[in-house]
């Protein structure tokens, strides 16, 4: 199969490279002896009790790294910075929805408030290894409040603010929460949106409550943050201004074990409940502040970053609050969508507090490409030197786009490949040093070791697709899942188990230069008259089309073929929308696919929809659109951003 266009290749910059963080021979240093590179990464943090062994793995896939090694998150995070004299820098430049609300946080200032919250939620009796739930919207007191989990040892759930009661009310129930810290609305689009509502019919004291109460739950902690009504219950809930600013701001941080559990993070997995990912202290600590210091070349004191996640996700946590906070980053947290109050917020805010290095995901990037060129070329976006991607394989339209528009052409692109369950960045090109090709992950980090193989574990050639695996434990590895190790082994470690290979649920390939490319989950592989063509390569090729701002394509049943390529588009904004239009477009992409990939790759149908279905993290459900190409009806569609988008697909796409 002939791959869609020529690759281009962009060579690191000199001057950039003279500058990086990041050196050529970590590579050859991190591969000589992997656990002397992971000893010397943890050094960048401040340990109480030194560890007497990098990593203990007689109980794989348990791994316990830097075992005995004492340290306290919160202080690697907040105090030590403050310690080093640079109290007075900006820890978090805070930006709500409502366009005259902002505030600025300093380093001292995060240390008081992360100190005075310790001091009240232990004065409720909460202890290290306690569970409490957070559902908040982005707001410093969100950053606070899971510093100060953090600082108590107290594992921290963190659930999205868009997810609903129903969802809120398993992940307290599975993980036991002692309490659930959250908000009194959240502002979206404009407008308060209620939030302390869903918490009550989660924890079963309203009418609409989703079960009885919640066993678990004492207290709940309040941010007033629109002044919306709220129901009261005064024996559980607390207001969070009435309590925690007369704490004192004296604190002093324990050190916990290495292996102590930081948080849980739910996620969801093929089948059944959220999994809850656990991540413990001392590795993922290491791997997150190491990957935030060379991925995104971090200048502390220079830079101010800016991860675009949500805190509900693992991208919030690891490079929103304690990658780049363990660095001492200066970081932009804005509340809100991109397009509130219009489509120029990320760009006016980047152009207000000089945002140098920006991290984002394609969808948004993508969404960007439709809202047209002419948003960021009017700005001065000139601060910006680094861009990242993460969070699906970036097509390479996409990838110039963001590099042309947003990074004004110079500068370096990094696409980072992780998951919830790695807990850090695992590949990604190292800005100054490798080079990079839009679309390609490129290499696996210093001290990643990562494996492409068929299903009876054997290495493929080149170019050809297999399963991505990781070969070795890695710092940041997830330890389990909460209550359920029986399903951690299943899911990550029985597909190769003699191998003892990490089974990531991806596909992947190298290209002729060595260079790694995933192709989107193995699920999404389809495999057309026994060729296998992958879903990202079919949509990269239909994005490439002048007419289409978005694709997604899925593989369904197939009497003669096995599967046939079925694709969903939506179209860049047009005068013209008629459906004669639209059906000559489809003909035309057809024949682009065609061309460009291979005359298999072909789609057999072309639907024209007015949007795609997604869920609330932006991320395509293509379950539902494989449910529709292979004509079931009902699945499930709670989890969608807008639920009536399958009938609108229905009722108004265009098919060919
Ligand atoms: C899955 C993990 C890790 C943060 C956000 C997502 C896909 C992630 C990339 C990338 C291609 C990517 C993979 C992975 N993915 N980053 N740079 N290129 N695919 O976390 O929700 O745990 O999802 O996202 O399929 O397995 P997640």
């Amino acid at each position: 199969m002939s791959t869609h266009e020529t690759v281009e290749t962009f060579a690191p910059d000199p001057d950039f490279a003279a500058q990086a963080n990041a050196r050529a021979e970590d590579y050859e240093r991190a591969s000589a002896d992997r656990l002397a590179f992971w000893d010397e990464q943890a050094r960048r943090l401040d340990w109480s009790t030194e560890w007497s062994e990098v990593l203990d793995w007689s109980d794989a896939p348990v791994a316990k790294w830097y075992v005995g090694g004492t340290l306290n998150t919160a202080y690697n995070c907040v105090d030590r910075h403050v310690e080093a004299g640079n109290g007075d820098r900006v820890a978090l430049h805070w930006v709500g929805e409502p366009t005259d609300d902002a505030r600025d946080i300093t380093y001292a200032q995060l240390k008081d408030e992360v100190s005075r919250t310790a001091n009240y939620l232990s004065s409720l009796g909460l202890v290290a290894g306690d569970r409490v739930a957070i559902y908040m919207p982005l707001l410093p007191e969100t950053y606070i409040a899971m510093l100060a989990c953090a600082r108590l040892g107290l594992t921290h759930s963190v659930v999205f603010a868009g997810f609903s009661a129903q969802a809120l009310r398993s992940r307290v129930d599975d993980a036991e929460a002692k309490v659930v810290i959250t908000a009194d609305g959240q502002f979206r689009r404009g407008k308060p949106a209620p939030l302390k509502d869903g918490v009550d019919e989660a924890l079963g004291d309203s009418l609409d409550s989703v079960s009885g109460p919640a066993e678990s739950v004492q207290k709940v902690l309040v941010v007033r943050r629109t002044g919306i009504d709220v129901d009261w219950q005064s024996d559980r809930d607390v207001w969070w201004d009435e309590v925690i600013p007369e704490q004192s701001a004296d604190h002093t941080p324990e050190a916990f074990d290495s292996e102590h559990p930081l948080f849980v993070l739910y996620t969801s997995g093929t089948t059944g409940k959220p999994k809850g990912i656990i991540h413990t202290t001392g590795g993922y600590l290491t791997q997150a502040s190491y990957t935030h210091h060379v991925v995104f070349d971090h200048k502390p004191g220079e830079d101010v970053y800016w991860c675009t996640a949500d805190v509900g996700w693992v991208t919030g946590h690891t490079y929103g609050v304690y990658g780049p906070l363990s660095n001492g980053a200066t970081c932009m947290v804005y509340e809100g969508t991109p397009n509130s109050p219009d489509e120029h917020r990320h760009f006016q805010i980047i152009e207000k507090y000089g945002v140098s290095i920006y991290y984002a995901a394609p969808t948004l990037i993508r969404t960007f490409m439709k809202w047209g060129r002419q948003i960021p070329a009017g700005h001065d976006l000139s601060s910006i030197r680094l861009l990242g991607s993460v969070g699906e394989p970036i097509n390479p339209e996409a990838w110039r786009w963001y590099r042309d528009h947003v990074g004004g052409s110079a500068v370096p692109v990094v696409d980072t490949w992780w998951q919830t369950e790695t807990g850090a960045i695992m590949i990604s090109p190292l800005p100054g040093v490798t080079a990079a090709k839009p679309g390609s992950a490129m290499r696996p980090l210093p001290g990643i070791d990562v494996s492409i193989v068929d299903g009876d574990a054997r290495e493929v050639a080149a170019e050809d697709q297999g399963y991505l695996v990781i070969t070795e434990p890695w710092p940041a590895m997830l330890r389990g899942i909460w209550g359920d190790m029986e399903r951690y082994r299943d899911t990550y470690w029985s597909r190769f188990a003699e191998e003892g290979y990490y089974f990531a649920g991806d596909g992947a390939k190298w290209d002729a230069d060595g260079d790694l490319w995933v192709l989107g989950r193995v699920d999404d592989v389809m495999n057309i008259s026994g060729h296998r063509i992958s879903t990202s390569e079919v949509e990269s090729a239909l994005v490439g089309h002048d007419a289409v701002a978005e694709a997604a394509v899925v593989g369904a049943a197939d009497d003669t073929t096995g599967q046939a390529i079925v694709a969903y588009v939506i179209l860049r904004e047009s005068a013209d929308d008629s459906e004669e239009r639209h059906r000559a477009l489809i003909d035309e992409l057809r024949a682009a696919v065609s061309r460009d990939i291979s005359p298999i790759a072909k789609p057999r149908d072309i639907t024209v929809v007015p949007e795609l279905p997604k869920t609330r993290s932006g991320k395509i459900m293509r379950r539902l659109l494989k449910d529709m190409a292979e004509g079931r009806e009902g699945g499930d569609t709670s989890t969608l951003s807008d639920p009536t988008i399958i009938d609108q697909i229905k009722s108004k796409g265009v098919k060919g």
